[in-house]
């Protein structure tokens, strides 16, 4: 249960645990030992922690945005969904959170728990990584994996951790793919209410991967056409890499944050920002035919691009 409370000095959020035996008690050790150890701007500050009788509390700084999910999913009327470039910045600074934990903590420690709603928000949708109850010590020497009971969230879980319970770093970067996958279509890692051939948003984006010319059909509605159409296949083959069904043909994370940051830093300017802001300065590009055509006809994209997201 979570509860955010005001302090004097500082607004914090405080996690009450189920109190719930073992599981819980180890959770909250984990916590705390791994939050005291770790320290990276992509990772959520731990402030405190109280263990007394059966209460377990962890006191954090709190995340005044929220979690990526909050951003994502089943928006409230009124809640603005999140522009190209916040969408890019946010996955470039949650691969950085953990490309700390696998390649910069010694020993390395693989997250386990990946998903959007363990994404929280600072000010100016800076991610931070949060609850590492589930984390576990990396393998060490020679070692690829460490074998584990296979904990984690249904449809984040890579598929050969979920069978034999070996867990290693690629397993993170499965994870990371499917919180990519989610960031750039808004769908939901498992959604129940969709058809069957689309309840898994991975088994659900695998065949479109292949296809150029169908890549806009996994765009989030809500973006409104209003992305870079060579960043986002950039972006969709970092996320078709990390999802791959065999762990070593996904990139290490270092990789993926390098791709990420470079997307992050070239940014988008929407139709409505190029309106906005018709002055153009010496280094502005010439407008293309492209983008003459798109605002002709509102912004939704020229008459043959309209086909190619239609097919
Ligand atoms: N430090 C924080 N500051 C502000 N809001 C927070 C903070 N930590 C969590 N939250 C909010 O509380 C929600 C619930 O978090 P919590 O970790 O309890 O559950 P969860 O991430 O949805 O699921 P799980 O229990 O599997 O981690 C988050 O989605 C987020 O919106
Ligand atoms: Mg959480």
């Amino acid at each position: 249960m979570m509860q955010v409370i005001l302090c004097l000095l500082q607004d914090v959020a405080i996690k009450q645990l189920d109190r719930n035996g073992v599981q819980g008690n180890r959770e909250f050790l984990v916590e705390v030992l791994m939050l005291s150890l770790l320290h990276h701007p992509n990772l959520v500050n731990l402030i405190g922690y109280c263990a007394d009788g059966d209460q377990r509390l962890l006191v954090y700084e709190y995340m005044p945005l929220g979690s990526v999910e909050d951003h994502l999913h089943d928006l409230s009327p009124g809640k603005k969904p999140l522009d190209w470039n916040t969408r890019m910045k946010i996955a470039a600074g949650a691969a950085r959170g953990l490309e700390y934990l696998h390649d910069k903590a010694k020993p390395p420690v693989i997250y386990r728990d990946l998903k959007c709603s363990n994404i929280l928000l600072d000010r100016g949708y800076h991610p931070k990584l949060s609850d590492f109850g589930l984390a576990k010590l990396g393998p060490v020497g020679d070692n690829t994996h460490v074998s584990t009971r296979v904990m984690g969230t249904y449809g984040y879980c890579a598929p050969e951790y979920a069978k034999t319970g070996q867990l290693t770093l690629k397993s993170d970067v499965y994870s990371f793919g499917v919180v990519l996958l989610e960031i750039l279509s808004g769908r939901k890692a498992v959604d129940t209410s969709k058809a069957a051939a689309e309840q898994s948003l991975v088994a659900w984006a695998r065949p479109l991967f292949q296809d150029r010319t169908r890549h806009s059909l996994i765009a989030d509605p809500e973006l409104q056409g209003q992305y870079p159409p060579r960043g986002f296949y950039q972006a969709l083959a970092v996320a078709a890499m990390c999802v791959h069904e065999q762990p070593d043909m996904r990139p290490v994370i270092a990789d993926v944050v390098t791709a990420l940051a470079y997307l992050a830093s070239q940014k988008y300017e929407s139709d409505a920002e190029k309106v906005q802001s018709p002055c153009l300065d010496p280094g502005t590009p010439t407008r293309t035919k492209g983008d003459k055509e798109r605002k002709l006809n509102g912004g939704r994209g020229s008459e043959r691009e309209r086909t190619r997201k239609l097919k």
